[in-house]
């Protein structure tokens, strides 16, 4: 028998979406994942980019200033860093941004961060008046902006389909007190069927993730672009072609595990997905935004230099850092790790296009 604590207000025997019963146990206000719990790290559940390598968030950093310059280096310049998590990406920017004076000035660095406990964490971290905490976009009213995530997107929860006969359906869960958990689909609504229809990416598709919740943090986010031009890049975990099946993922200790286990520990579970960066693509293409070519983690890292910047860093390391750092770049560059899995994106409004990084 497994117990579920009504504390995520679930109840056993009712019908729910995928979504909604993501965003109960990831960020239910006091029993949720992301309210009780700093995941990140080699003792946390689950490791980032920022979370091992400086290197990493150095080269974000630097693509930022590049990016200022390419849009003309404009007096004033606003940075929205989405789910920051710990803090550390932005930790490092701070840092490596006051090396470029005349962009430090311009420039006004925003978090935008759901979790209570993580804005705490972040604020533990990051001691600086330059930073501000925001809950909405409207603070923001001139000069271009840049917003970036890190994994900002995979965590937000989706919703699943899948057509029978040619009818669309939506999966949901239900929870059991004396089996645990089952899936059922029940028939899509009317605007779920058109919003999925309205996308070409879903043409061949039998199953289908389609990120609701996150398509309407983006819109918000694209009508501040439109208006004050800028972009976005979001780095995830992510895929072109289409998978065709469920790419929901439950992560505990640095260990996948199966939908069962997950029932068993809800709250104590991080569950992330597959990020379909063509359906990224045309949202953005929909909306007026130009989007640069989709490059992998690797690409984008090398084009912006990382290796001859480990080279110039490793000079003045002691021979146990030098290894700790040539450790951190193969979870970054290789292929089977963060390399290839990962994926950018870069989409924008500007009359400019000759960004780095993805050519
Ligand atoms: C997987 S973590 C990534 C953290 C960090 N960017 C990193 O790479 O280490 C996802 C982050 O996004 C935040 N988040 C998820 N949904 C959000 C939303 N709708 N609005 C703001 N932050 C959100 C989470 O609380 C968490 O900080």
């Amino acid at each position: 028998m497994i117990e579920y604590p009504g504390k995520f207000n679930l109840k056993f025997d009712r019908l729910i979406a995928v979504d909604e019963f993501i965003e109960k146990v990831l960020y239910h206000p006091k029993a949720g994942y992301y309210s009780k719990k700093i995941p990140f790290g080699s003792r946390g559940d689950f490791i980032t980019a920022p979370t091992i390598s400086n290197l990493f968030s150095e080269i974000i950093g630097i693509w930022l200033v590049s990016t200022w310059e390419k849009l003309g280096s404009p007096e004033r310049f606003n940075l929205v860093e989405l789910g920051p998590g710990d803090g550390s990406l932005s930790k490092v920017l701070l840092r490596t941004f006051k090396n470029f004076p005349k962009f430090n000035k311009s420039t006004k660095i925003y978090l935008y961060e759901k979790s209570g406990l993580l804005k705490k964490s972040q604020k533990n971290n990051i001691n600086s008046s330059k930073i501000k905490w925001i809950n909405n976009f409207n603070s923001i009213k001139k000069g271009p902006v840049i917003f970036f995530g890190n994994e900002f997107f995979d965590a937000i929860p989706i919703k699943q389909f899948s057509y029978f006969k040619s009818q669309l359906f939506e999966k949901h869960f239900i929870l059991n007190r004396e089996s645990g958990l089952s899936e059922t689909y029940r028939k899509a609504s009317k605007d779920d069927i058109s919003k999925i229809k309205y996308y070409k990416t879903f043409k061949n598709s039998k199953f289908i993730e389609y990120p609701k919740s996150g398509f309407r943090e983006l819109e918000v986010i694209v009508k501040k672009i439109s208006k004050l031009s800028g972009g976005i890049m979001l780095i995830d975990y992510g895929y072109l072609d289409t998978i065709n099946s469920s790419t929901l993922q439950a992560v505990m200790g640095n260990k996948k595990m199966n939908m069962i286990s997950l029932f068993k520990n809800l709250g104590k579970v991080d569950i992330t997905y597959l990020v379909n960066f063509n359906l990224l693509k045309e949202f953005f293409t929909k909306k007026d935004l130009k989007v640069k070519n989709i490059v992998s983690q690797k690409f984008f890292l090398e084009k912006m230099g990382i290796l001859e910047r480990a080279k110039i860093l490793s000079k003045t390391m002691t021979h146990k850092e030098q290894n700790y750092m040539k450790l951190t770049l193969m979870r970054l560059l290789h292929k089977n790790l963060m390399g290839d899995l990962f994926k950018v994106i870069f989409a924008y409004k500007s009359n400019r296009n000759n960004f780095l990084g993805f050519e």
